[in-house]
């Protein structure tokens, strides 16, 4: 992979050296040097020199692999897929090209852009039996729930494509997985709404089928709005990938231990469920309706900085980012336009939005802390003027970001160094301890 041992000015390997002043041993550490960003200890083989684990929970400071898909610099909030800033990719691009780049490592040229758009356009149905899964779920199932099982239940469908060995099944499992999330999203909605599920239409382009599937109903024709779907299409690409986060580590952990690709995005699905994560954006729009006027901010803000009260400002913070998450700004951007085409010209949500954000970005606690807008934070203004529930939000940073889980499953199984992850421990339970009968037990 791209990384190598970084060597100082003599040639010589640099390392680091660490001193057990238990034993007074010296151990010198490789550093590995990525092709930017910051260098890496190599610590594999400190337990076999010191018998110590290293000790980070939440990884705050460990890499658990190496990656050539998604770059983060979270000081200068800079985000780049494949070397590609996310603002450039949101403006110039589609998602049909980010899905490749992501999966492929380059951009497609024409022919390699049609012939991926047809593969894609080809897999958008799903197996007519997969419906009664969705009979079989209460009506106010949350989505999430939904998309965990049926997404999980797909590697019971498509045997042909689940033999992690084969690159050929990798690749269909990819172009299935990203295919038909837009159909499994739209299903979980018309499920919920006792509407008909809509089949695919392959004359509409990625954004506005799913548009189509949503909100269209059989009965009466259905025109998608353009400003819509081009706007649909950004948060797609703001979503796509996000380099190790949890539900990504989850989607590779998963998948460490061999398990099929359709139960590996299952497993991310879950993971990106929490409101620490993909849940954010369905917070957001709850918190601003519950602050409900302009007025009441302060007291919202004064909670999230009282350690004794567990609010927290949704929406804000990230643990890479220490700036504004460069998605954050495409995404107001898109919010404004949006509602400027859909006529809405006072929506209260927006207000509170903009004006928790200007005292929020002003406020000691915030800026000391650096605690910026995130992606999440417009994302669910917009979704909801396009006439989502807010249930939905999650599930459509599902479907996004499924390219970016393939991608990194597809980059970690073809890793020849790739094992099984298995983190250690700090044990700190009972140390051995003879079995007490229950009739001598206090
Ligand atoms: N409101 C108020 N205080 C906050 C917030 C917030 N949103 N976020 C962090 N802090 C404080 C936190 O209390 C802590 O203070 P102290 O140092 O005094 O204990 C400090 O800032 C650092 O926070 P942390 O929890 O140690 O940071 P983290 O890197 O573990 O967590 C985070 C990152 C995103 C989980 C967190 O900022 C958060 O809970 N934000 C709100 C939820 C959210 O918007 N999540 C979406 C993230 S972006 C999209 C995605 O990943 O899906």
């Amino acid at each position: 992979m791209s990384q190598t041992t970084q060597t100082a000015g003599d040639g010589t390997a640099e390392t680091v050296t660490l001193i057990d002043n238990r034993t007074g041993k010296k151990i010198d550490l490789p550093i590995l040097k990525g092709s930017t960003g910051p260098d890496v200890i190599d610590i594999r083989k400190l337990y076999g020199a010191t018998g110590c684990f290293t000790y980070d929970p939440g990884f705050t400071s460990t890499a658990s692999c190496d990656s050539a898909i998604t770059y983060i610099d979270g000081d200068e909030g800079v985000l780049l897929h494949r070397g590609y800033p996310i603002d450039q990719l949101a403006e110039s691009s589609d998602f049909m090209e980010v899905c490749y780049l992501l999966l492929h490592g380059e951009l497609p040229n024409a022919a390699q852009k049609t012939e991926f758009e047809a593969t894609i356009t080809r897999h958008t149905m799903v197996h007519e039996q997969l419906t009664q899964f969705y009979r079989g779920f209460r009506r106010d199932a949350h989505p999430m729930a939904v998309m965990c099982g049926v997404v999980g239940a797909l590697s019971a469908f498509y045997h042909d494509s689940t033999d992690i060995n084969d690159p050929k099944q990798r690749m269909i499992a990819s172009h299935r997985l990203i295919a038909k999330l837009p159909t499994i999203a739209a299903m979980a909605y018309k499920y919920s709404v006792g509407q008909p599920f809509m089949y695919p239409r392959n004359d509409l382009g990625y954004a506005e089928n799913f548009l189509y599937m949503t909100f269209g109903v059989p009965c009466e024709p259905y025109k998608v709005n353009p400003v819509i779907a081009k706007a649909m299409d950004k948060i797609f690409i703001l979503h796509a990938d996000h380099e190790q986060n949890a539900s990504t580590s989850t989607v590779r952990l998963a998948g460490s231990s061999g398990a099929n690709p359709f139960a590996c995005i299952a497993a991310g699905i879950a993971s990106l469920w929490g409101p620490a994560h993909g849940g954010a954006n369905e917070a957001v729009l709850k918190m601003l309706e519950e602050i409900k006027t302009v007025d009441r901010i302060p007291e919202f803000i004064n909670r999230a900085k009282d350690k004794n009260d567990n609010f927290r400002l949704m929406g804000f913070g990230h643990r890479v980012y220490k700036n504004y998450d460069p998605r954050a700004k495409v995404m107001q951007q898109t919010c404004k336009e949006v509602l400027a085409e859909l006529g809405i010209k006072d929506d209260p949500l927006l207000d509170i939005a903009v004006e928790l954000e200007r005292i929020a970005l002003s406020d000691p606690y915030f800026i000391e802390k650096k605690l910026y807008p995130n992606v999440d934070f417009y994302s669910g203004i917009i979704l909801k003027a396009i006439g989502f529930p807010t249930s939905m939000f999650t599930v459509l940073f599902a479907l996004a970001r499924t390219v970016g889980w393939i991608s990194q499953w597809k980059e970690m199984i073809e890793d020849p160094g790739q094992k099984i992850g298995r983190p250690r421990q700090l044990y700190m339970g009972q140390t051995p301890r003879d079995y007490v009968p229950v009739e001598k037990r206090g």
